[in-house]
């Protein structure tokens, strides 16, 4: 028995809630009335709260006493007589905080431009957090009909998931707005947000009005999520044929948020930077993080919140689902941002992380809430959206689309578990899906083919490929997808590989061998050196995603000490005439995981490698240059100014440093100017810091504030810890600070004592889902490895406790590889 599970003996179907935030208090007030059917006669009604005082309870006309259960975020109600079977009213009154940890009912604020201070109230329920805001049964199965009501002053907006459909003043400078009733769904889709907001007018799209919700002065930052929000919800409901449920669709901008974003059922919030862009001086990567984010929270209005998993060991059946559809639905909408393509080098993160010992698998048992909290990470999202991925391309698009939407008009309202999914896939292509895809999901970590050709035969072998090899016997059902060359031109083969190896008898002799066609297959490669030359004699013929597959399998391999430095960056050398982003991005990502990792200076091979690319481009985008080059500029200046140290590229920094602030300069280029100035330690740090806190835009913010932990000099890293600290850095942004301020090189002793020494303050300050966000850089640490373990030693961290293992298991690989491939290193640079 899980203790924090609620017992199956009573079901709510509907909830008639008014809630009374007090802005100035930080408090609130509430009052429900709460329908539910109990199944079977019980002694007591258990559902969950946290942080609520309980004033009173009734069930009918009986009085129920109240008693609290912390540990496990439950009440008990009772009056000591049975309470029977059948439909119940179930009143309760109740008072609680806004708190500031960016969870449950909380509070933000902002300045305006005056100076002057604001307050909002908000809400963030996923995972397990709708219980700090109202009492409910705060599992995602126990779905209901919601009807909300808020007292709020009357010169605020008031929002929720349903339309307003009543507005009453009390007389007293309140009025109280009712809104429409919501479909049945789980709580943790549940919102409400009063505050000094400013509307756009409506926009209609499938539909429902549509409208952005914003902060006075923020007006130019809305159009752009207008017109991404009005397309992609047509989109989706097209693409499915399946009408999005709700009566209307907000999209919120909220000051202080844990997340991204969070797709709560017609009351869609945001941070800032997720939603607001100035499209005039944006750069494409810009826009495009925005569109990502908006078409993944609209596709969870299916994959979410009208279909829903049973319990949070299912939660990639939404974040993957929702990740996956972000991409189809983007990929439509703007190819020319090549979103597959792009999607690879998160995907390369994730089997990093997946090549861990302490890796799980991508469905995982959770039992306590921070549990489910610390399955929202790149194994739910990458992994289980290239998972999906892969069986989509494996099944065929439109097969596949005709299985998911038999799983969605099936499952309508209801919850489900991975193998509904399975079915309704298994029924529209007759495939043994399910088999195939319980061994990706059930099982940690991911397989590596080694290829191997003679005899004309192809011959392959599996084995599970983590970067600290590992005795082990796990096996996957790989869907194969080959290529190789005869003398007759290419052919292909598509094979479910089941056991330990296979050969495949071709007749003829084989030229080269490509393991994983189309670049969407999650599992690494492995060739012989012969092999894999031949390969990169014919780099033309691959696709980009394959190409991309190959750097990236190699550059796994190097890591797991499969293949050595030395071989690793002469490979690299045959890309130099390479142009696709992604594949630069992969690539650099490399330079800077040796530029951490050694102290041998990759300096000059950086520049030899990038330096003709850039050249290529120049230094400003010819007129008409698709997005993609612009990217690619911004990138290539920024390696070649960080990790090459290029005195050309830092001279043209410091030249176009004084006009940075009038967005003249190409955004891209801009981006590059203010990393790469911060980097070399030429940059005016006051001023970047003011431009942080005064920008107009969240993009131009976060430029600067991701420019500041890259200053060089210790004391500079120093004044940005203590900012992250104590709250000159917003707390939404400052575990990111510190996480990025550990990758600092040159001040790297500063930073890990300041960070040590704050530990218990990080913990007990910052909100908790973003604490595993202050150790993401841990892994470059690798001068410090055994003072860090023993100061984690016996440390835990709730809401960070996988996370924290799997960055102290990296830091160790990384140590490893530094140790083992250093001489190597120092040998080919020589
Ligand atoms: N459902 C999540 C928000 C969330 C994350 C709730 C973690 C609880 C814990 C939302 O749909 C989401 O996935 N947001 C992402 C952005 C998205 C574009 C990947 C985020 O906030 O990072
Ligand atoms: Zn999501």
């Amino acid at each position: 028995m899980n203790p924090y599970r609620l017992p199956d003996n009573a079901r709510p179907s509907r909830y008639d809630i008014t809630l009374r935030p007090d802005l100035t208090a930080a408090t609130f007030a509430g009052t429900e009335t709460i329908t539910l059917t109990v199944t079977e006669s019980t002694d007591e009604l258990i559902l969950n709260a946290i942080e609520l005082e309980l004033d009173t309870a009734s069930l009918g006309e009986r009085t129920l006493s109240v008693s609290y259960e912390t540990d496990t975020e439950r009440v008990h109600l009772s009056d000591g007589a049975p309470i029977l079977a059948g439909e119940h009213t179930l009143t309760i009154a109740f008072r609680g905080i806004l708190n500031d940890k960016l969870h449950g009912f909380y509070r933000s604020t902002f300045e305006d431009k005056d100076g002057e201070e604001h307050v909002i109230a908000t809400t963030q329920f996923e995972a397990t957090d709708a219980r700090r805001a109202f009492p409910c049964w705060d599992e995602p199965e126990y779905k209901a009909v919601f009807s909300i009501r808020l007292v709020a002053d009357e010169n605020l907006l008031a929002i929720s998931n349903g339309k307003e459909i009543g507005k009453r003043e009390l007389g007293d400078g309140t009025v109280e707005v009712t809104f429409s009733d919501t479909p049945k769904m789980s709580t943790y889709l549940v919102a409400f947000v009063v505050g000094p907001f400013v509307e756009t007018g409506p926009v209609e799209t499938a539909g429902v009005p549509l409208r952005v919700i914003h902060r006075a002065g923020q007006e130019r930052l809305a159009s752009f999520a207008l017109e991404a929000g009005a397309h992609y919800l047509q989109w989706l409901s097209d693409y499915y044929d399946i009408p999005y449920q709700g009566d209307k669709l907000d999209l919120l901008a909220i000051p202080d948020f844990a997340f991204g974003a969070m797709e709560n059922l017609g009351a869609v919030t945001f941070r800032d930077s997720a939603l607001l862009v100035d499209p005039d001086t944006a750069s494409d990567g810009e826009l495009q993080r925005v569109s990502e984010v908006i078409a993944h929270e609209l596709a969870h209005m299916w994959f979410g919140d009208y279909v829903t998993m049973k319990w949070w060991n299912g939660i990639w059946l939404n974040e993957a689902f929702a990740t996956f559809m972000e991409m189809v639905a983007q990929d439509d909408w703007k190819p020319e941002w090549k979103t597959w393509l792009g999607f690879a080098p998160a995907r390369s993160a994730s089997m990093a992380l997946d090549a861990l010992d302490s890796t799980r698998p991508v469905e995982f048992q959770v039992i306590a809430p921070h549990e489910a909290d610390e399955m929202f990470d790149l194994l739910t999202y990458q992994k289980g959206s290239s998972l999906v991925r892969m069986l989509q391309q494996f099944l065929g698009e439109e097969v596949f689309q005709k299985g998911v939407k038999t799983y969605l008009e099936s499952h309508a309202f209801a919850n489900t578990e991975t193998g509904d999914l399975w079915a309704a896939l298994e029924q529209a292509s007759g495939q043994p899906v399910g088999s195939i895809m319980d061994s990706w999901i059930f099982t940690g970590g991911h397989p590596q083919v080694k290829v191997d050709v003679g005899n004309n035969a192809i011959s392959l072998s599996q084995r599970r490929f983590q970067f600290e090899q590992d005795v082990n016997d796990d096996l996957w059902e790989i869907p194969l997808k080959i290529a190789y060359g005869t003398v007759d031109g290419t052919k292909r083969i598509n094979e479910v590989m089941t056991g330990p190896d296979i050969t495949i008898d071709v007749g003829e002799k084989v030229e080269w061998v490509l393991a994983n066609a189309g670049g969407h297959g999650y599992y690494r490669t492995a060739y012989s050196p012969a092999l894999l030359d031949s390969l990169l004699e014919h780099l033309d013929d691959l696709d980009p995603l394959e190409r991309y597959g190959l750097v990236d399998d190699a550059w796994a391999n190097v890591i797991a000490g499969d293949m050595s430095i030395g071989d690793y960056l002469e490979m690299l050398t045959r890309f130099k005439g390479e142009t696709e982003h992604a594949i630069w991005e992969m690539i650099v990502t490399s330079l800077g995981e040796i530029y951490h990792t050694f102290d041998q200076s990759i300096d000059g091979f950086v520049r030899d490698l990038v330096g003709p690319a850039m050249g290529r481009l120049g230094w400003e985008p010819a007129e008409e240059e698709d997005g993609l080059t612009r990217r690619l500029r911004g990138l290539l200046f920024t390696a070649l100014g960080r990790y090459g140290k290029d005195q050309s590229v830092r001279s043209v920094a410091a030249d176009l440093l004084p006009g940075l602030s009038g967005h003249s300069m190409d955004p891209e280029v801009l981006r590059a100017v203010i990393a790469v100035s911060a980097s070399a330690g030429i940059a005016d740090y006051n001023g970047f810091f003011s431009m942080y806190r005064d920008a107009d835009t969240p993009q131009e913010k976060m430029r600067y504030l991701h420019a500041l932990p890259l200053f060089p000099d210790p004391d500079l890293a120093d004044r940005t810890f203590s900012m992250a600290m104590d709250g000159r850095i917003k707390s939404q942004d400052g575990p990111f600070v510190i996480g990025r301020l550990i990758g600092n090189k040159d001040a790297q002793r500063v930073v890990l004592d300041r960070f040590m020494g704050a530990w218990d303050t990080i913990v007990s300050t910052f909100p908790p889902m973003l604490i595993r966000r202050t150790f993401g850089m841990l892994w470059t640490a690798t001068r410090y490895t055994s003072e860090i373990h023993a100061f984690f030693d016996g440390k835990s961290v709730k809401h960070a406790d996988k996370a924290l293992a799997q960055q102290l298991e990296n830091l160790d690989a990384m140590t490893a590889f530094r140790a083992r491939a250093e001489a190597d290193l120092v040998a080919y640079l020589s």
